[in-house]
Order: structure tokens, then C-alpha cells, then sequence
């Protein structure tokens, strides 16, 4: 079984991995390993193969693995036979022939993901393709919200995600993982940054961040993925527009609407330092629960592959 992406997934599959997950927190929301799941991968590695920058992603799938008792393998593609010209997917079928039960893949080609799962009989987790979808990501994120409001699903709720929508995998994810759970997720930013309607998002669209924020009962803010642009911004009229400090949470936001971001923040952008660290802020929440999800989806994933 891989995990490629959200779109497909109906509110079972999602739960499937969000309760198993719950096994990976405690009552405080603290990150615990119950005594049966230490060792439930003993035996397995999983390779880590990081095409593009991460933190958060690469050193909780690689906490997770080491929590479920595998061996992560981490490949760092500067000193690997794949600057001598060998492919991704000779690489990922070499490592298969020596036991690696799984690989956790982000590089900037959408399809990869997909061909690579075509090729190997081993789990791919795909932790983001380009502009494609950071599934884990999402699930993370409906984790955190399910948390924060203390229900099994997100039946009714309205779910803001703000700024660079076009480039971003996460919105992609969250938008497919939010409906599952019976959300709405509303859309909002610069016009440059917002879908076409013929990219039919399913989702709603608010036509300025006051408009996506008073009908919000929580709201994602984004970063904008410079990497993927092709044309820069006024970033003084972005942050006017489009950014949340504290005088916009009073004035635009409902009363007790939590704040998130899949990071990593660019403070005094999309959002004030005070916001980021206020007591509003899932952040720090949604970093950590990344570790429960991902132990979520390995196991349920290389358990059934075995
Ligand atoms: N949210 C996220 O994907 O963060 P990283 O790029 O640090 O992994």
C-alpha cells in the first residue's frame, strides 16, 4: 500500500489513519509510543529521499520510523551513484532487492511519486511533489483541528486557507482531506495566487482575507513558495492584504478561530511574530502530531504490505 495523495480518500480511509494515530498521543497531546507499537516495524527500514528542503517532514517521518523500532535509512542524493547518472527508480529498485520496505520520497516532479509506485513493490510515501499533494501534511492538519475542537470529524466546520493557494501542495491536500471530514475549506489570496475555475478546487472561494476569515472557525495561512514562482510580489502589499498580526485577528477573525500553518513561517510575512507564538497558534501542535500521523501511515501501510 502507498500513500500518494488525499484525492480519493473518503472520510473512512482518512479516519483509518487519524484513530490509529491517536494511539501515537496522550491526553495532553504529548507524543507516546504504547509498549505493543515499539517494536510493530522491528526488523523493516525505510529510506528517506529528500529532492527538496525539509525539517519538519524528513525528521518526524524519520522519529517515526525509529519509534515503531525500523531503521531509517537516510539517502543524501549529492553522495549517492545518482550523480553518477543513475535514475530514482534504479536506485529505489536497488535498495528494494536489499529489504527497504518503504520509501519516503519530496522532489519537484509531480508524477514521480506515481511512476515510482508503479516500479516498486515497496510502500512509497509521498511527502510532497512539486505542486502536487503533501498528503501526510494533511492529515496532520485534520488531526490537529480534530484535536483542537475535540470531535471525531470536522462535520460543518468552515476552514480558511490563506495566501499562496496555486503553488502549494498543502491546500491541494487539505482541500481533498477537509471535505472527507465534512468541512468546508474556503480559499483566499492574491488573484495571481488563487486556482482558476477550470482547476476546479472543491472548495469556496472568499474574495479578501476579511471576507475568508469572519466566516472561518479556523484558518491555515500559507508561506509563499517563492521556489515555485515565476513572477515575484510587492511583499509590503501582500503582507498589508494578505498577512495576520494582531490587529487582524481582533478585527477580522471569530473569537476563538485557532491559527495554523504547515510552516515553515516566514515571521512578518504571513504572519506576525506575536500571532505565530500567541495563544491562538496550533503551530507548534501541528509539528509535533506530524510524528503520531506518520507513524499512522507507516504502519498501516508496510502491515499490510507484509
Ligand atoms: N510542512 C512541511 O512540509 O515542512 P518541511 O518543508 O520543513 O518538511
Amino acid at each position: 500500500m502507498n500513500l500518494l495523495g488525499i484525492e480519493g480518500m473518503n472520510r473512512d480511509d482518512v479516519l483509518e489513519f487519524l484513530e490509529l494515530a491517536d494511539q501515537f498521543v496522550d491526553e495532553d497531546g504529548r507524543p507516546v509510543t504504547p509498549k505493543e507499537y515499539r517494536t510493530a516495524l522491528d526488523g523493516e527500514s525505510v529510506a528517506l529521499m529528500f529532492f527538496e528542503p525539509s525539517t519538519r517532514t524528513r525528521v518526524s517521518f524519520e522519529l517515526a520510523i525509529q519509534r515503531l523500532g525500523a531503521y531509517p535509512v537516510v539517502m543524501v542524493s549529492e553522495s549517492s551513484s545518482m550523480v553518477k547518472g543513475e535514475s530514482i527508480r534504479d536506485t529505489c529498485q536497488n535498495l528494494e532487492s536489499m529489504g527497504v520496505a518503504g520509501f519516503v520520497i519530496r522532489h519537484p516532479e509531480r508524477g514521480l511519486p506515481y511512476s515510482l509506485a508503479d516500479k516498486v513493490n515497496a510502500c512509497i510515501f509521498n511527502a510532497g511533489n512539486g505542486t502536487g499533494e503533501h498528503p501526510t501534511q494533511a492529515l496532520l492538519d485534520v488531526f490537529t483541528l480534530r484535536k483542537h475542537f475535540g470531535r471525531n470529524d470536522l462535520e460543518g466546520l468552515n476552514v480558511a486557507i490563506v495566501g499562496d493557494i496555486i503553488h502549494s501542495r498543502v491546500a491541494r491536500s487539505d482541500v481533498h482531506a477537509l471535505r472527507a471530514l465534512g468541512a468546508t475549506p474556503i480559499l483566499a489570496g492574491p488573484p495571481h495566487f488563487m486556482p482558476k475555475p477550470e482547476d476546479k478546487w472543491d472548495a469556496e472561494i472568499a474574495a479578501t482575507r476579511s471576507q475568508a476569515l469572519e466566516a472561518a472557525d479556523a484558518v491555515i495561512m500559507l508561506r509563499i513558495q517563492r521556489e515555485r514562482m515565476v513572477k515575484d510580489v510587492d511583499m509590503d502589499e501582500y503582507v498589508r492584504d494578505w498577512g495576520v498580526d494582531d490587529s487582524v485577528v481582533e478585527g477580522e477573525m471569530r473569537q476563538t478561530a485557532p491559527i495554523m500553518h504547515p510552516g515553515p513561517v516566514i515571521r512578518g510575512v504571513e504572519l506576525s511574530s506575536s500571532v505565530a507564538d500567541g495563544a491562538r497558534s496550533l503551530i507548534l501542535k501541528q509539528a509535533g502530531n506530524g510524528v503520531a500521523v506518520r507513524q499512522a501511515v507507516l504502519l498501516n501501510c508496510i502491515r499490510e504490505n507484509a
